[in-house]
């Protein structure tokens, strides 16, 4: 039977921490309806004691949102877990997620905690969180800069202490593939535990956040933490896009599966880019507008032979129309003759070398030649439509 990884989304929490982001509660509702749609197994709502308008959103979301479980972020203390277990209260399945950084430079510099006083806390917060609710996630912050044998100990205390999820991130997009596989290897073997779901978290500060995040699946997590777009600190976050597809398209490398209906990507992506106000670069992966569009001549022609000569995926498996076929200046005949033929134009070998031959000086000056001016052309070289 093949595995399954949990999909974690946290494009309301980590997402939301983009720099210059900031959703209204409405916002967030329609951002979590679409997740909800989209089938993501945990939906990271908030932050409660960030502030009054975090607590609001994320006790909206719980009392609102059916389907996946909703989580709440807390920091290993009892005001910030008391006030995450209250805004969750109406949820039908709720999580509450406790972090504390491990690393050296955070414990000194930022907590200024010892390491025991630090596993200390860990001890004591997750039975706190566990009176409130059967499912607490621990989070191991920096631990991609943590000490590997101070991380067992960290997870061991958890587990003992009642979580059932531990979170190891790369919280500085610092680690590589190889790196961070070795490390979720050593930790899954030292922390061995049947009822325990190792969990990846990745920020893309050298852009390796979807390699990273699936070298930690290859290594045996089953949740995986992502953002729609890849947003979030800095950076970002892995894109849940980008993670979800090469899952779906790579099942001969992954061998697991998801619950996400991909269908649901494209618009979960156009909602996010235009609430957030953040647009999505046109090459992206899998959502940009130029993931599906094939320009040069060599492509089209394959295209028009065989989808799979150059595409992958389908871009309605990701919810979003058909493939395009641009016209412009490096497009070849056999798209120019289909494109005119769809427009009910039927033109002879010679008419399609005087069209080529304007829709490349055309090209020139515009990138995407649409239907207007080929009919354009059309009516000076052959003169009627
Ligand atoms: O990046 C990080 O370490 C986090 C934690 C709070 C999980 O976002
Ligand atoms: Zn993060």
């Amino acid at each position: 039977m093949t595995d399954t990884v949990r999909i974690f989304d946290t494009t309301l929490r980590d997402g939301e921490q983009s720099p210059g982001v900031a959703l209204s509660t409405q916002e967030k509702l329609a951002i979590a309806e679409q997740l909800a749609r989209l089938g993501v197994d945990y939906l990271e709502a908030g932050f409660p004691q960030a502030s009054p308008g975090d607590f609001e959103a994320v006790s909206r979301i719980a009392e609102n949102i059916k389907g996946p479980t909703i989580t709440a972020l807390a920091r290993c203390n009892r005001q910030d877990i008391e006030q995450a277990a209250r805004a969750l209260e109406k949820a039908d399945k709720a999580r509450i997620h406790v972090f504390i950084a491990t690393s050296p430079i955070h414990m000194q510099a930022k907590l200024r905690m010892t390491p025991e006083q630090v596993l200390e806390r860990i001890d004591q917060m997750v039975r706190v969180a566990r009176m409130y609710v059967d499912d607490v996630e621990f989070s191991c912050e920096d631990a991609t800069r943590s000490q590997v044998e101070f991380l067992v100990q960290a997870g061991r205390l958890a587990v003992d202490a009642g979580a059932t999820t531990l979170n190891f991130p790369d919280t500085v997009g610092y680690t590589t593939p190889r790196e961070y596989f070795q490390l979720i290897t050593h930790l899954r073997k030292a922390i061995a535990d049947p009822r325990i779901t190792l969990s990846v978290h990745c920020h893309d500060d050298l852009g390796l956040a979807v390699a990273n995040s699936l070298s930690g699946i290859e290594a045996g997590c089953r949740q995986v933490e992502v953002a729609i777009n890849g947003i979030g600190e800095r950076a970002g976050n892995a894109s849940l896009e980008e993670v979800v597809m090469t899952l779906t398209a790579r099942q001969d490398q992954y061998h697991v599966q998801h619950h996400i209906k991909t269908q649901e990507i494209y618009r979960a992506s156009q909602l996010v880019s235009q609430l957030t106000g953040m647009p999505v670069q046109p090459n992206k992966a899998i959502v940009g507008k130029n993931a599906f569009r094939h320009e040069s001549g060599i492509h089209q022609d394959g295209m028009l032979k065989d989808r799979s000569t150059y595409e992958i995926l389908t871009p309605e498996a990701v919810g979003w129309g058909m493939t395009k076929l641009v016209l412009g200046k490096h497009s070849g005949r056999h798209a120019l003759r289909q494109r005119l033929e769809e427009l009910g134009l039927h033109a002879t070998p010679s008419q399609i070398d005087q069209i080529q031959q304007r829709v490349k000086t055309l090209g020139e000056l515009k990138s995407d030649i649409n239907d207007q001016d080929l009919e354009a052309i059309w009516q000076e070289e052959v003169g009627q439509v």
